[in-house]
């Protein structure tokens, strides 16, 4: 049974209030809040288990890799990865493109090879790959999503030619809320000798995902989305791909030896964990990502989907706002304009005078952007500790903002 009650309280900040209203967070797609349990094992690890850690042959220094290293096991068994040694630990979505980018792109893509995107992409799974078009012309295609923001699997296979390399598509939209096929995209790819690269940043949390299932070769994850702290995040590399790979981050831990006129790299996962690493950030991610299998992936993707059914409804019903993504099973983020000369930046204003926290802009999809006509939406993105309740403020800060502007 799944109380959104009890959840609410696990996390201290939705009891404050914000511009003397009670806080209405919908501005997960941009980061999560975090629970007491986390906030508890960042206070932990630096009060009582806080050293460097994989160098130090004292207590602490083993406490501390201790904890560090059983967060990778953990989002191993989060993404449905058997092989921890597959997960790299890193700061996030953004640095686990780069990493594939600059450690895979770089040495294995020519001129001329191409690289398929959707044009919902983030900036994150966008500019690496301008990266490698400016510097090694490599050739960068775009698949459309149509008028609901489907994207069609069968667009992008067919996308693929013989000069493809990659396919890096997101598994849902952060601004559409779209949910991809991504199965289907790897398997097509898989069968031509193509490698993928699914962003995982939005999917993961808010549904159950195995990575194994959908076939893909790299699937990145940001931490501070999945309740967890700013700073923290992974990447599953596929091992072949890994064998394949050149270090893209030069420094301590990623070497096995360092000579004056040599040096030999670590193995992976190691090879792309250079310097010390964001020790306490990951412990937390830990501690957040084990909370959220406590609930059950199941049970919060469940509790969203009713929310979005919710939430569409009442939007539906205000004939003087414009929802962008309307693909039946999209996630519980809806993007939207109003009529009339309001700016996104305006109404959001006006919604957190309310105490509605929502994001407005580009969202980092200046492509996604530039195929809708649009130059900024307002987006609210929901959790799992959202409520109906908090769908109906959203729709009276609205009417509210309609009302001004109309
Ligand atoms: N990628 C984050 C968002 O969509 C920042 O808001």
């Amino acid at each position: 049974m799944y109380d959104v009650t009890e959840i609410r309280r696990d996390f201290p900040i939705l009891s404050r209030e914000v511009n003397g209203k009670p806080l209405v967070y919908l501005d997960n797609g941009a980061s999560a809040q975090k629970p007491q349990v986390v906030i508890d094992a960042i206070t932990r690890a630096y009060a009582e288990e806080y050293a460097n850690v994989h160098r130090g042959l004292h207590y602490l220094s083993n406490l501390a890799t201790e904890k560090y290293e059983s967060t990778r096991g953990i989002i191993a068994r989060f993404l449905g990865v058997r092989d921890e040694d597959e997960i790299v630990m890193n700061t996030g979505t953004t640095m686990g493109i780069n990493t594939v980018a600059y450690g895979w792109g770089m040495p294995n893509l020519q001129a001329g090879d191409e690289i398929i995107l959707s044009v919902m992409e983030h900036h994150a799974n966008i500019v690496p790959w301008h990266f490698l078009r400016e510097r090694q012309g490599v050739v960068i295609k775009w698949v459309d999503v149509d008028s609901t923001g489907y994207l069609d699997p069968e667009a992008v296979i067919a996308a693929m030619g013989p000069k493809t390399k990659l396919v890096a598509v997101t598994h849902l939209s952060n601004v559409l809320g779209t949910v991809v096929d991504v199965k289907t995209i790897c398997q097509a790819a898989r069968e031509r000798g193509i490698v993928t690269l699914v962003d995982g940043s939005q999917a993961a949390v808010h549904m159950p995902v195995n990575v194994e299932e959908i076939g893909c070769d790299f699937y990145p994850i940001t931490g501070h989305k999945l309740y967890g702290p700013s700073g923290s995040g992974a990447i599953y590399m596929r091992k072949e791909r890994m064998a394949e790979m050149q270090p893209f981050v030069g420094g301590g831990d990623m070497i096995r030896e360092v000579h004056k006129d040599e040096v030999t790299w670590n193995d992976a996962p190691m090879m792309f964990e250079a310097g010390t690493p964001g020790i306490v950030q990951q412990i937390g991610l830990g501690v957040a990502l084990d909370y959220m299998m406590g609930i059950g992936m199941e049970n919060i993707a469940d509790h969203e989907k009713k929310l979005r059914d919710y939430a569409r409804t009442r939007l539906d019903g205000l004939n003087w706002l414009q929802v962008q993504g309307t693909t039946p099973d999209k996630a519980a983020i809806f993007s939207f304009t109003l009529d009339g000369a309001a700016h996104a930046h305006d109404i959001s204003t006006i919604l957190d005078k309310k105490g509605v926290a929502v994001r407005a802009g580009q969202h980092c999809t200046g492509p996604l952007m530039d195929h809708l006509g649009l130059t900024a939406t307002c987006r609210a993105s929901f959790g799992m500790y959202n409520t109906e309740e908090e769908v109906d403020k959203l729709v009276d800060a609205l009417e509210l903002a309609h009302d001004l502007f109309a």
